[in-house]
């Protein structure tokens, strides 16, 4: 999970009493897990495998076989730090909780992910309102194993540094809310999940797919740029991307025009159905002739 500071985001406990260094990063220090902690990893992993069998993306399920995560227990950063550097090149790096902004991007910019340590109690295996282990090391790390993928979030650090140049930053954490947490795709089998926040929620892996309530509407930059979100509740909205690749594609274009002509136009709320007209008419305000980007398909439901 990834708030943005200004929509309430807090510090998450600190696992390791050692004081964070000038980047956040601290020690995993994995030996000091408990029976119990491993022990509530192998049930939420467990849980997850069965739910996400047929609901997670090829490239998910894919990057978590190849990366190792397993049912024993709290994975060591090492290890899966091995195999993850020698694929992609990403490196996993622990901070004791949410990292401020400018640290947060500064560390993807550079292919390095930061990972909470600590691990939810019994009590929260549902609903955790902060990132823990399972959900950053389950949920995201997988799709870092995809080369696509692993240059979108590079590619997001770095427009992430200039968006707080621009103070454009509101912006750019709805991408990053409607696509690495809370994004589906499809494919040839139906909708997929591959969001790391629907993928480490048992009840919005179900949701996201299966209730008929929220709507599924085709990925569309600017958009989901003006789509306010909801951290406190599942989502109204999700965005459907074709693949990695229309992201990347999608995401390529300085976002400096964009920036100026979202400032123009008035944000849409989490639920909002109709909205027809408002890429393109952006897109021309933001001086381009013709969009690059896809018009999303409001209102459509596609059943899985
Ligand atoms: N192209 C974006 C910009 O100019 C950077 C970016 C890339 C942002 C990928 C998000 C994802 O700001
Ligand atoms: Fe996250």
């Amino acid at each position: 999970m990834r708030q943005n500071a200004a929509y309430g985001g807090a510090a998450g406990p600190a696992r390791s009493a050692a004081s964070p260094r000038a980047d956040f990063t601290i020690e995993q220090d994995w030996a000091a897990y408990t029976d119990e902690e491993h022990d509530i990893w192998r049930t939420l992993f467990h849980r997850q495998d069965r739910v996400l069998r047929d609901r997670a993306c090829g490239e998910f399920l894919d990057g978590l076989r190849g990366l190792g995560v397993a049912a024993d227990g709290i994975p060591d950063f090492r290890r899966l730090n091995d195999v993850l550097s020698r694929t992609t090149g990403w490196r996993i790096v622990a901070v004791p909780g949410l990292v401020p902004d400018a640290v947060f991007f500064e560390h993807l910019a550079n292919r390095r992910f930061p990972s909470t340590c600590f691990i939810r109690s019994r009590a929260q295996l549902d609903y955790l309102e902060e990132p823990d282990i399972f959900h950053d090391i389950y949920g995201h790390v997988p799709l870092l194993m995809n080369p696509v993928f692993a240059d979108y979030m590079q590619a997001y650090g770095e427009g992430g540094l200039k968006a707080l140049r621009l103070d454009a930053l509101h912006y750019l954490a709805r991408l990053y809310w409607y696509t690495v947490e809370f994004g589906l795709v499809r494919t040839r089998e139906g909708l997929r999940i591959y969001g790391s926040g629907i993928a480490s929620s048992k009840g919005e892996s179900v949701y996201c797919l299966e209730d008929s309530r929220p709507n599924r509407i085709g990925f569309d930059l600017l958009r989901v740029m003006r789509t306010r979100y909801r951290i406190d509740a599942y989502q109204e909205t999700y965005f459907v991307i074709e693949g990695f690749e229309q992201l990347f594609t999608a995401t390529r274009p300085d976002f400096s025009p964009y920036y100026s002509a979202l400032r123009q136009e008035a944000d849409l709320p989490p639920g909002g159905r109709s909205c027809r007209a408002t890429s393109s008419s952006i897109a021309a305000a933001a001086g381009r002739r013709r969009s690059p980007i896809k018009k999303g398909r409001a209102d459509a439901r596609p059943r899985v």
